[in-house]
């Protein structure tokens, strides 16, 4: 039994194909399209979705789309009339769209079908889908689920169980109250995009000091022991207005939101480090409500709040449950395949087997690609290249590279579906490089100097490097956790009383491109069963070096989507100051290309709207 799932039309749309309960495929349009968070109907990752499973429109089993359009509609229209009149421009633009497209989904699926779907389609609730797409993978029989997000329909948190093939939402938090929509608040006014920003204030919490923690509790928040939480909406326009905050939330931080792009001060610094600790506060708060309340052993998470992957470590380390899993496309991309599992455990009943481990299929549930294609393509592209039949020339190349501390784009099997690049749409490096933070920054992703980047370690190493137990892995890039004590080059005074930025260029630790200034790294830990050729490249890097961690960033310049295909891979290692591509067997040297022209990489970079 096939079932397709969608999501669409906020941000993030993506599609999955489940059948008889497996996950076969699962992709964001935005990869497709190249438009960054694209929400439009992901018609690309459909057709994808049905290629991976050698399938027509006519043979799908079900469509599943992932929240109620009707209900969202109807919190819309209640909340448009609790401001009213007040909200009448947001009504008048955001209304046409429903009346178009929104309110009429079947229309619009069958559309993109072709007419040639004949089954039902089914709307499951917009945190059913979250929650389903945290507990149906993970490697757990049973568990306590947590979801926390912006807003789906009228719910912005919720927790409840799962027990082998069913799961059940016990409680909820109602819109406006919404911790996602507080994080995107705070990320509107220090001058980044809301739904794309939110990682960017998460980087830059650590160049501050949590000085209006106190200030948001008091004023803005009203957090309960159990995390439960009220927002005081007179410090918020979200819901009648296109900007997230009100001139209340101004005099309380003492002046305008900070342009885009503007300068970024002490006081943004300091509001990412408040703000990521009243987040931290409230989602460790639900945490032990949530284990008090179950009793299990186990948490799963989704929602656009389990990307913040500092609180997980916090979770991790600090909270009550033994083990912990998050859907890695824990924003709304991940409600399509969450939806489609719905559909085959809750509403079809099932028999669901866990086994220890999670069945994400390691995310890399995107497209491939044959060294066949690969070889038409650079043919086409007049590239020069260097072909490896034999992998193990292959991986000690580029392990002798990454030492010489090459820039080197790695393109290998599945595109991960999620937000994160986890080692088949990188770019790698040498983490062990003082300078590779800034390069990388600077003139690789042409992104803010302050950004951090996040590190690969072999998974039998990680405790070594990092305050993890041994048994603890990491495989999705999900937990920030602290560079061991012993890794860490002695800071002084002068270190401590540094001020925001002028941190950044001491060095830290032994792998300094990957730690962060506050000593913590993002880390993703790679295995064998997982990463099979990345494994081997990192295992012969350990070899030569000693060190088995090296830098992974996402194969993609700023604003720009992850790349999908060798074509987008070739564009923007061409971009860029890389310095050598690997896509599958075939390798790249930026110094044998043809160059390209100075205008060529402008006219690349202007393709892509910064986020
Ligand atoms: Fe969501």
């Amino acid at each position: 039994m096939d079932i397709l799932g969608i999501s669409a039309f906020y941000h993030d749309s993506a599609a999955a194909l489940v059948r008889d309960g497996r996950i076969i495929a699962a992709a964001q349009e935005e990869r497709f399209t190249r438009k960054k968070h694209d929400a439009g109907f992901p018609a690309n990752a459909v057709s994808y979705c049905l290629q991976a499973g050698e399938l027509k429109a006519e043979d799908i089993d079900f469509v599943v789309f992932y929240e109620k359009p009707l209900v969202k509609f109807e919190r819309l229209l209640e909340t448009y009339i609790a401001y009213a009149p007040r909200g009448f421009r947001q009504f008048l633009i955001g209304i046409p769209l429903w009346l178009r497209q929104k309110l009429h989904l079947p229309r619009e699926m069958d559309k993109a079908l072709g007419g040639r779907y004949k089954g039902r389609y089914i709307f499951t609730e917009h945190h059913e889908s979250h929650a389903a797409s945290a507990f149906f993978p993970s490697p757990f029989e049973e568990a306590a689920i947590l979801t926390f997000d912006g807003v789906g329909e009228w719910d912005t948190v919720s927790f409840g169980t799962g027990t082998r093939n069913k799961i059940e939402l016990t409680h909820v938090i109602h819109f406006p109250h919404s911790l996602g929509l507080l994080y995107s608040a705070f990320t509107y006014f220090t001058g980044f995009r809301v739904n794309s920003g939110e990682y960017k204030l998460m980087g830059l919490a650590p160049y501050g000091e949590p000085v209006y923690r106190d200030l948001i509790m008091e004023k803005l928040i009203d957090l309960k022991g159990d995390g439960s939480f009220r927002l005081n909406m007179s410090y918020f326009d979200y819901c009648h207005k296109t900007v997230m905050t009100s001139s209340k939330f101004e005099k309380l931080f003492g002046g305008r939101p900070r342009r885009l792009e503007g300068p970024l001060t002490q006081r943004e610094m300091d509001m990412a480090a408040s703000i990521q600790a009243v987040t931290e506060e409230a989602v460790l708060r639900a945490t032990r409500h949530v284990h008090r309340r179950t009793g299990m052993k186990n948490l799963v998470l989704a929602g656009g709040v389990a990307l913040n992957c500092v609180a997980n470590g916090r979770i991790l380390r600090e909270g009550p449950f033994d083990n912990i899993w998050i859907q890695p496309a824990a924003g709304d991309a991940g409600g399509a395949l969450g939806a489609a599992l719905f559909v085959w455990y809750q509403l079809l009943d099932n028999q669901r087997h866990a086994d220890g481990h999670d069945k994400q299929r390691a995310s890399l549930l995107g497209p491939a690609y044959s060294n066949e294609e690969i070889h038409r393509f650079l043919e086409s592209a007049r590239a020069k290249y260097h072909f490896y039949p034999d992998e193990g020339q292959l991986i000690e190349t580029v392990a002798e590279l990454i030492d010489r501390e090459k820039v080197i784009g790695w393109f290998q099997g599945h595109m991960e579906f999620g937000p994160r690049a986890l080692g088949n749409r990188s770019i790698i490096g040498d983490a062990r490089s003082e300078k590779m933070q800034s390069i990388m920054n600077l003139k690789i992703k042409f992104r803010e100097s302050f950004r951090p980047f996040a590190p690969c370690v072999l998974t039998e190493d990680v405790s070594d490097y990092f305050k993890m137990r041994p048994s603890e892995d990491s495989p999705y890039m999900l937990l920030v956790a602290p560079v061991c004590e012993d890794k860490r080059c002695a800071v002084d005074n002068v270190y401590e009383s540094l001020k925001g930025f002028d941190k950044l260029p001491a060095r830290r630790s032994v792998i300094p491109a990957v730690t962060h200034v506050d000593f913590s790294a993002r880390l993703q830990t790679v295995d064998s069963r997982r990463h099979k050729k990345l494994y081997r490249l990192m295992s012969r890097f350990k070899n030569k070096t000693g060190c088995p961690v090296i830098i992974n960033t996402s194969f993609n310049i700023r604003g720009e989507p992850i790349v999908c295909s060798p074509e987008h891979a070739y564009r923007c290692f061409m971009a860029t100051d890389m310095d050598v591509l690997v896509l599958e067997d075939y390798l790249l040297f930026k110094d044998e290309q043809p160059q390209a022209a100075p205008r060529d990489v402008e006219k690349y970079k202007a393709q892509f709207e910064l986020d």
